[in-house]
């Protein structure tokens, strides 16, 4: 019998454990507090419940339909097409080919956040009180070669093996018990950081909006981080439609996840943006960047009370995050391998082990032994990005946009919006069935357009 979530609960705590993971705790916070804080948050919103929430239900229609991942479903609806229609079947294989690339580096950074739970729990946090300590002890761990390469397999372990014990025993068991947890913490280390002298000012600076700093890069940034953030595009979402009981509200279920996933990214602004500007300034937070997380946040705990209980738990938070993400898009990986080589579990699972750790033991060393080594070299704006940028760069902003054009073209062109309408409601009212045909059709490819012509330099 095939393998799937027993309930509605199931579903529901595992798509939100895919959905919720380093984009809301690592990315969101960066973005939104670099992109003008309010104003990235209001853009994130309307986003999410249009072209975010068109997308997510696009995507779980196509694999609750066939009961395939992304190429198995793709080949469903094009196999009796002929022409332009039959070649939409390769938007399959991108789809499939996203959580490739992604699963081996999202393990390299599952590592360095493993290894700071120890860090924070080891050390005496007045170590990281200074910036340059943060920096100077971040760049030493990653740029060492054998340390992030076993923190690195750690991390990838513990996925392996919930993933061995199947959809329900594994990934759902794991989810309904993590997921509800991890909300408890969020809602903890938010009332901390909320409570952080000066934290109003980082407060006001997340919620109220200031039109002056919104531009279409607001736009094309909250874009981006919408498909990282939902698991659009990326394979997760076709394969846990396909798990998805076929007597399940569709349309309550999306919502469900919708609802968590944003929550989550919301809190985690909550929780950061506040103690960073309670910190360092406004300044501070918007220039912080990817190493927010890393380096400026276990900088806040060390200068305030009870900050080495309070980074520790952030730490074991953003490595359940992880953790819940990086196994959906390892069980993504493992049912195309068992789908299109033919292969038992056990097979496919022994077969993404070995890309996982050939493509992350790489990307590690892109930080020591090939840290010369730059991938987009001959492209005059990309020619220092080192290989984990490059492996996030191809699958984020230009993969994901062409996958998600062709997810759209499918809906739309082969099967049809008001035949895939129908198969998405059943019986049931749909509210929203109206913005999602108007998504659909005229909203979401000229926005992918401009996402991947920004991402190309083609456009400025
Ligand atoms: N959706 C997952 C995340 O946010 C991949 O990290």
């Amino acid at each position: 019998m095939k393998d799937g979530f027993s309930s509605k609960v199931g579903y529901v705590l595992a798509a939100a454990g895919a959905a919720v993971g380093l984009g809301n705790i690592w990315r969101f916070p960066y973005l939104a507090a670099k992109h003008g804080g309010g104003i990235f948050l209001v853009t994130y919103l309307i986003l999410v419940l249009t072209f975010g929430y068109a997308l997510l239900i696009a995507e779980n229609g196509i694999g609750r339909i066939t009961g395939c991942g992304p190429i198995g479903s793709f080949r469903y609806f094009c196999k009796d097409r002929t022409g332009f229609m039959k070649s939409v079947r390769w938007g399959g294989w991108i789809n499939a080919l996203v959580p490739l690339i992604i699963v081996p580096y999202y393990c390299v950074i599952g590592g360095w956040v493993t290894k700071y739970v120890v860090a924070l729990a080891a050390n005496p946090i007045g170590k990281f009180a200074s910036k340059s300590a943060c920096d100077a002890y971040f760049g030493n761990f990653i740029s060492s070669t054998w340390e992030p390469i076993a923190f690195f397999l750690l991390f990838m372990v513990i996925l392996v093996i919930v993933v061995a014990f199947g959809v329900q025993k594994g990934v759902e068991r794991f989810n309904k018990i993590l997921m509800p947890l991890l909300f408890l913490m969020i809602v903890g280390i938010c009332i901390y950081c909320l409570f952080l002298p000066n934290a109003k000012e980082g407060f006001v600076y997340y919620f109220k909006p200031d039109f002056s700093k919104f531009s279409y890069m607001t736009v094309v940034a909250a874009m981006g981080q919408l498909f990282f953030s939902l698991s659009i595009a990326m394979g997760i979402t076709i394969t846990y439609g396909s798990y998805m009981c076929k007597a399940d509200d569709l349309v309550s279920n999306v919502n469900q996840v919708e609802f968590f996933d944003t929550a989550v990214a919301f809190l985690a602004g909550m929780m950061i943006i506040p103690a960073v500007v309670a910190f360092g300034g406004k300044a501070a937070a918007e220039a912080a960047g990817p190493g927010l997380v890393f380096v400026t946040m276990p900088q806040v705990f060390a200068n305030f009370a009870g900050g080495r209980i309070a980074g520790v738990f952030f730490f074991i938070l953003v490595l359940l995050a992880a953790a819940t993400s990086a196994i959906s898009l390892l069980e993504t990986n493992v049912q195309t391998v068992c789908q299109e080589l033919h292969v038992s579990r056990p097979r496919a699972i022994a077969i993404c082990v070995l890309e996982i750790i050939a493509i992350g033991v790489i990307t590690v060393l892109g930080y020591s032994v090939f840290k010369n080594f730059h991938p987009l070299a001959f492209i005059d704006k990309y020619k220092n990005m080192d290989i984990l940028d490059t492996l996030d760069f191809v699958s984020n902003n230009v993969m994901m946009p062409v996958a998600a054009i062709f997810t759209t073209i499918l809906v739309v062109s082969v099967i049809g919006l008001e035949k895939f309408s129908r198969e998405v409601r059943q019986d049931k009212k749909w509210y929203r069935e109206y913005l999602f045909q108007l998504c659909m059709s005229v909203v979401v490819i000229p926005c992918l357009l401009v996402v991947l012509l920004q991402a190309t330099g083609l456009l400025q």
